[in-house]
């Protein structure tokens, strides 16, 4: 598959498999997202993988959709303010570089065939309790990880003239 064609592909997978991932295709997609880039290359962004059904389980506290928990990985993707490059207007990129990684690995599954789902609807408070995470590390996403049960079609998409001016 060329990049255009996972973009493609690439859908919010809702439903899982209980099959596990085998841990060739799980390093392979944290390489893409660790080969990310970042402003002044700061890298300000951290992943938690979380395998631990105890811990797995727990988060049900923090995000309670039982489709989430069908999947055998959850993957957070946590943004470092403190670690990223400000612009002179005193914006923090830490958000930005983060989900630039995070979108690497979910494109990088797509094309080892797993599925994937940007998740931001949960309770931060909760999950930085329960990964114990100290406060300078800002839980921005999660998203199960796993072989897709349902493929659902592509969703909507405002047209490219709605999107893009050439001037
Ligand atoms: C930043 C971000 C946050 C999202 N948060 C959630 C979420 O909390 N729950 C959920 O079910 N889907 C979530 N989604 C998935 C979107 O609903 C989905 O990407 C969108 O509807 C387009 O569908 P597609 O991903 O299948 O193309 C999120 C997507 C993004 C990019």
């Amino acid at each position: 598959m060329d990049i255009y064609e996972i973009i493609q592909k690439r859908r919010s997978i809702r439903s899982y498999k209980p099959d596990p991932v085998p841990d060739e295709k799980l390093n392979k997609i944290l390489e893409a997202a660790r080969l990310a880039p970042s402003a002044a290359n700061r890298e300000p962004v951290y992943f938690i993988v979380i395998k631990n059904k105890k811990i797995k389980e727990s988060f049900k506290k923090a995000y309670d959709e039982e489709w989430f928990y069908t999947a055998p990985l959850i993957i957070c993707a946590c943004s470092v303010p403190d670690r990223a490059w400000k612009r002179s207007d005193g914006k923090n990129y830490a958000d930005i570089d983060a989900t630039i990684a995070m979108d690497h690995l979910i494109l990088a599954a797509t094309a080892e065939g797993l599925g994937t789902c940007w998740i931001a609807a949960f309770k931060t408070p909760i999950v930085k309790s329960i990964l114990n995470l100290s406060s300078e590390f800002e839980p921005l996403a999660m998203t199960p990880l796993g072989y897709p049960l349902v493929i659902p079609e592509p969703t909507f998409r405002k047209p490219i003239e709605d999107m893009v001016k050439i001037i």
